[in-house]
């Protein structure tokens, strides 16, 4: 759990949109977090509901790529980053705030060698000197548990696996010492052992407290060992949001039952997977209902014609659910240290 409620970001009624052929895509649509210091959240849900489209947006990285902000604010300490200048704004970018994504292949440039990389950001926003920056590099290479860094240090990207890229990707990420670090899917393109240690750096960062981190993933089993708390999002809107103990024990939302339902159970024999039924909603001229009504077993006539508003189902615990309309509504901001 984490020990603070200092809250560092805040996402609140954030929407975004990319203009593709077929029309607007709303991405992101009206939501809210908090992240507070030392703390890993964790974003789920199925591919395409916006995980990655929340991550570009919190760095406004989301405005090169076809896409667009449309409302919300982002307060990084109480300051809006929508509001930012773009010589502030990239200032927060890499030395306040460190994205590393799925892809460590396209990441990284491949006629640069790796140390150099490293010691890049670090130059730039520490302004150390070409000396200090290399040593700087080497003891990251070291902390994300490169081996051999001396030797690693000058070679290049091609030169290492999956695995090892996205260790330099972390360390390069890791390398100004940012307050807050959004991962999106860290290891969904990796193997197995990659994986299974690249999730560790994660543990050790986490149990650290040294960085407040958000974690995207569309994995569940991910989840329980890796946040303090969980949103999950389905169809580019908050679904619900809680502790990670809140979540997995007394699931709210039927989208994170049906989640929950398609994790293996390692308790014994009873191993079940469970997928939900249905597809995706698109995500283009969505209807203002709830999203979920197509794919959900307590469906109700209202479902299908207004669109729930999130209720606060316990403290620090909200669904975007018509099952829970005996309780208040959260209205972010409202409610101090509930996230
Ligand atoms: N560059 C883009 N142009 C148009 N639509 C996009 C673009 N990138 C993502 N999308 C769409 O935005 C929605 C949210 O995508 P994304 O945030 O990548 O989901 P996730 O990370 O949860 O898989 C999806 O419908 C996806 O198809
Ligand atoms: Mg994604």
């Amino acid at each position: 759990m984490a020990q603070s409620n200092d809250v560092i970001l805040e996402v609140r009624g954030l929407k975004a949109q990319y203009r593709s052929p077929r029309g607007i895509v709303k991405a992101v649509d009206q939501v809210s977090f908090d992240l507070r210091r030392g703390e890993t959240l964790s974003l789920v849900g199925e591919s395409g509901c916006g995980k990655t489209a929340t991550g570009l947006s919190i760095l406004r990285l989301i405005e090169g790529l076809r896409g667009e902000i449309v409302g919300g604010q982002i307060l990084y300490h109480g300051n809006d980053l929508l509001k930012m200048s773009s010589e502030k704004l990239r200032q927060v970018r890499g030395s306040k705030i460190a994205m590393i994504f799925q892809d460590p292949q396209s990441s990284l440039n491949p006629v640069l060698k790796v140390g150099d990389q490293i010691a890049e950001p670090i130059m730039l926003h520490m302004g150390l000197g070409k000396k200090d920056a290399r040593a700087r590099a080497l003891e990251l290479m070291k902390q994300v548990g490169i081996p051999f860094p001396e030797r690693r240090i000058d070679e290049y990207p091609h030169q290492f696996s999956g695995g090892m890229k996205q260790r330099v990707m972390i360390a390069i990420a890791l390398s100004c010492n940012p307050e807050v670090l959004i991962a999106d899917e860290p290891t969904t393109a990796l193997d197995v052992t990659s994986k299974a240690q690249i999730m560790d750096i994660f543990r050790h960062l986490k149990e650290n407290k040294s960085m407040s981190i958000i974690f995207i993933t569309h994995d569940m089993g991910l989840v329980a060992d890796t946040a303090d708390r969980i949103v999950v999002m389905y169809g580019g809107r908050l679904a619900e949001a809680g502790t990670v103990l809140h979540v997995f024990d007394t699931p709210q939302h039927p989208y994170t039952m049906g989640l929950l339902k398609c994790l293996p159970s390692i308790s014994g024999s009873q191993t079940r997977l469970v997928p939900i039924a249905g597809t995706i909603p698109s995500l283009i001229d969505p209807p203002d209902n709830c999203n979920f009504n197509p794919r959900c077993p307590y469906v109700m006539k209202m479902c299908r014609e207004v669109r729930p508003p999130e209720y606060q189902t316990a403290p620090g615990h909200r669904a975007a659910c018509f099952l829970y309309t005996q309780f208040p509504v959260h209205s972010p901001g409202a409610v101090a240290g509930v996230a």
